[in-house]
């Protein structure tokens, strides 16, 4: 009797996907980029017939490291943490704030609802700005509001804050000297 070779293979989620909501949302991100899949009795191993458009899914996908053996964005941005934790990427880290979503829930939630790049957000509880930065990072405006002004102030220093990445890097030492710190700058 010949072995029956498993192509669940050609999609790989990331290592860190492990409760059931994530794996429902997976699913769900699948589904909203018109995605074909067969999925095994763990709901972990997943098998694509065909992409419609695998760059589109690459680039904004939440829960998936790698796909046709490409990696996605996802996985190279959160590549380059400074922490190990996979949802501090970024300026996620800047503030720990208790009531913050994952980022990655978020994006998968951008994708469930099919928003596009040019798009427009409305989040009237923007907290420390999980839901801005992402959509900033997928091209979609976002406008938020919070009770709180600390929320508010965090919010905009995470997302304008790479206006003045160069600025920064430009007075990195004297910067450095007045603060009393090393500023580690990750080159993405
Ligand atoms: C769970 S956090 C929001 C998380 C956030 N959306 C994110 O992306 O990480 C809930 C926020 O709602 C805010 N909030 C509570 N009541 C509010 C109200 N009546 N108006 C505006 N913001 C409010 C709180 O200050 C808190 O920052």
């Amino acid at each position: 009797m010949s072995k029956k070779k498993s192509n669940f293979k050609n999609i790989e989620l990331f290592w860190n996907v492990q409760f059931i909501y994530e794996l429902v949302l997976a699913q769900l991100e699948l589904q909203s980029f018109d995605i074909d899949y067969q999925i095994s009795e763990d709901f972990r191993n997943f098998s694509i017939k065909d992409f419609p458009d695998l760059e589109l899914f690459l680039s904004r996908t939440a829960y998936f490291q790698s796909a046709h053996s490409k990696s996605s964005l996802y996985r190279s941005i959160t590549s380059k943490n400074i922490s190990r934790s996979i949802n501090q990427y970024l300026t996620h880290w800047f503030y720990p704030y208790k009531g913050k979503f994952h980022p990655q829930m978020i994006r998968a939630l951008i994708n469930y609802m099919k928003i596009k790049e040019g798009e427009t957000i409305l989040d009237p509880f923007i907290g420390s700005g999980t839901t801005a930065v992402e959509a900033q990072l997928l091209g979609i405006n976002c406008v938020g509001v919070d009770i709180s002004e600390v929320c508010s102030l965090i919010s905009q220093v995470k997302v304008n804050s790479t206006s003045y990445l160069e600025e920064i890097i430009f007075n990195q030492t004297e910067f450095e000297e007045k603060l009393g710190i090393e500023i580690g700058i990750a080159h993405v």
